[in-house]
This record gives C-alpha cells, structure tokens and sequence, in this order.
C-alpha cells in the first residue's frame, strides 16, 4: 500500500531550524540525510534508510545544498542539476519532516576562514584529480552537522571515500549529536537494472555514453568475481574488460582495504578472507562518473552480490 505523503517543512535559514517549537521536538532520534539536491531513486533509498532509523518518534532531515565549496574552478558548479520542486517531492513521498535547504549566503556569508582539513586521505583517488573537493565537503557536513545536531546521519556508499572520511571527521574532532555519540550510516549503493550506481550526474549522459557508463560497474563485479583467484586475478579481469570498453578515460581503478590504507603489494601477504574495496573513477564523454564495489579477497563473490554498510 503505497503510503501519503508527509507534510515537509521547508527550512531556509539557521534560525528557521532553531525555531521548531519545543513541543515538536521528536522524542526519537533526528536523522540527516545531507544531499546536494537534483533527487533520484538512490536519495530516496538513503531517506527510507534514515526513515527506517528514526523510527515513529524521530525525525528526518533532509538538506538540499549545492556546495560551491567542494567544486574546483573547471567543474560542473553552475551546471549541477537544480530541481527544487520535484526533490520536495521525493522527500515527503519518504516521509523526511524537514527540508533545510540555505542559501549560498546563508551558509557562507563570507568567504570561509576556517576550514576542515582532511589529511593525507583526501590525497588519494578523487583527491588526485579534484585537489580541495574533501575539505569543501567536510566543511560543508561540519556545518550541516553544527546547525541540524542530528543524532545519526546517512550517506551514501557509491561516495565511498567521502563516507570514509566524515567517520574520521566524526571520530578525530569529536562530533556528537543532541544525545550524545553522533552515528554516521553508510546506504548500500542503489543501481539501475543494468548495474549503472545511480548519480545526479547520470542525467548528462546521452544514450551513448550511458551505455558506455555501465562499464564502470561491469569492471568492478568482475574485480569482484576474480578477486577470489587474488588481487593479481582481479586487476587482470578488470583490464580485459577495459580493453572491451574501449575508449573509456579511465582515471583510477584500485583495490585497497576498505579503511582506504593499501593493501600488502605482496599477494602472499594477503591471507583469504581479507576485506577489500575496489574503487573506480572514469570519464564518459566530458562526464566523471565515479562507482566501488566491497569484495572478499580468496572467497568466492556471492551473487547477487551484497554490499552491507561499511
Ligand atoms: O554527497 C553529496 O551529495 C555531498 O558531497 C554532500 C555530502 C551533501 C556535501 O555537500
């Protein structure tokens, strides 16, 4: 039975969050699911994960924010998707109370002096190509975390190394929430019927370049497959259906341990059953589509495969 949708309230300022009156304060847990908009399937899956979470007396908060500080000068920060109308749909179809979506203004009224820095794990992988994109997003969800003061947030695993690193920002400056711990889940990633992990960006793609988007995730189930033959097997498989892709630009493709450390360049080293991640990133057409996939090295992947929060 499909279920009404919820009356959301739509916040636009720091003061109009403060203003919930007291007797409307949930006596369950306020979950937040930070988004930067432009709502697809794979949003409405990490609002029903929150739903779920915040059970009948909680609260979900849903914000809305493109954050220019997390874009580099060649990136797509005046083209990103912008659907206001159809995204407060999507949230009161999930049941989300809130919507806290700022102006640029509001959340920067000038230009940041203090700003998260993310340490040495932001260099790696999308840290390479979008050099300051993770301390504009830390600094963002630090924010976000400072004016919402949710008690759990979720995000999504298909933004892997981000999801990572806002642990270690909850775990290195002690955040918490209203009640104490503040607990960050990360959603399995949603994907179209042909594997595809859904993405604002997915929306730039002609037929042509979504058909040659699935490569991404073709790659990385058969990382999954062969990484029961080791990591060697695996990255093999992966260039042989690279070589099939033809002309994809391929920016990264790596398996490391799913903290993001590397793994031991020596297979040996590597006992069977040891968790893993592969991480890719590409370029399709002039649109950067990054995917990753969990894996156990030295076991057979089962299938489906299930990815479980990390
Ligand atoms: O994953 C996103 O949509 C964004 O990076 C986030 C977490 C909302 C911060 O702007």
């Amino acid at each position: 039975m499909a279920t009404a949708p919820s009356v959301v309230v739509v916040a636009r300022t720091r003061a109009d969050l403060l203003t919930e009156p007291a007797d409307r304060r949930p006596a369950g847990p306020v979950v937040l699911v930070p988004t930067m908009g432009a709502l697809h399937e794979g949003h409405a899956s990490l609002i029903r994960v929150a739903r779920e979470r915040a059970g009948d007396g909680g609260t979900v908060v849903v914000s809305i924010f493109v954050n220019p500080l997390q874009f580099g000068p060649n990136e797509d920060l005046d083209r990103y998707p912008r659907t206001f109308d159809e995204d407060l749909a999507v949230c009161g179809r999930e049941g989300a109370a809130v919507v806290f979506a700022p102006t640029v203004d509001e959340m920067y009224p000038g230009e940041p002096q203090v700003t998260v820095e993310p340490g040495p794990l932001a260099e790696i992988l999308e840290g390479r190509t979008r050099p300051g994109h993770f301390r504009g997003v830390l600094t963002v969800v630090a924010k976000l975390f400072g004016l919402v003061r949710p008690d759990v947030a979720v995000f999504g695993e298909k933004d892997y190394q981000q999801l990572v690193l806002i642990r270690q920002l909850v775990a290195d400056l002690c955040i918490s929430g209203s009640r104490g711990a503040l607990e960050i889940i990360g959603a399995p990633t949603d994907r179209e019927a042909d594997g595809l992990a859904r993405s604002s960006r997915n929306r730039y793609l002609d037929d042509e370049q979504r058909r040659q988007a699935t490569t991404l995730s073709r790659v990385l189930y058969a990382v999954r497959r062969e990484a029961a033959y080791g990591v060697e097997a695996a990255m093999a498989a992966a260039r042989a259906e690279l070589r099939m892709a033809g002309n994809l630009d391929l920016d990264y493709l790596e398996i490391r341990s799913p903290d993001l450390t590397e793994l031991p360049r020596d297979p040996a080293a590597i006992p069977p059953g040891t968790p893993a991640r592969a991480l890719i990133a590409a370029r399709v057409g002039s649109t950067r589509l990054i995917d990753n996939l969990g894996l156990t090295i030295g076991v057979p992947a089962t299938d489906p495969p299930s990815e479980g929060s990390s």
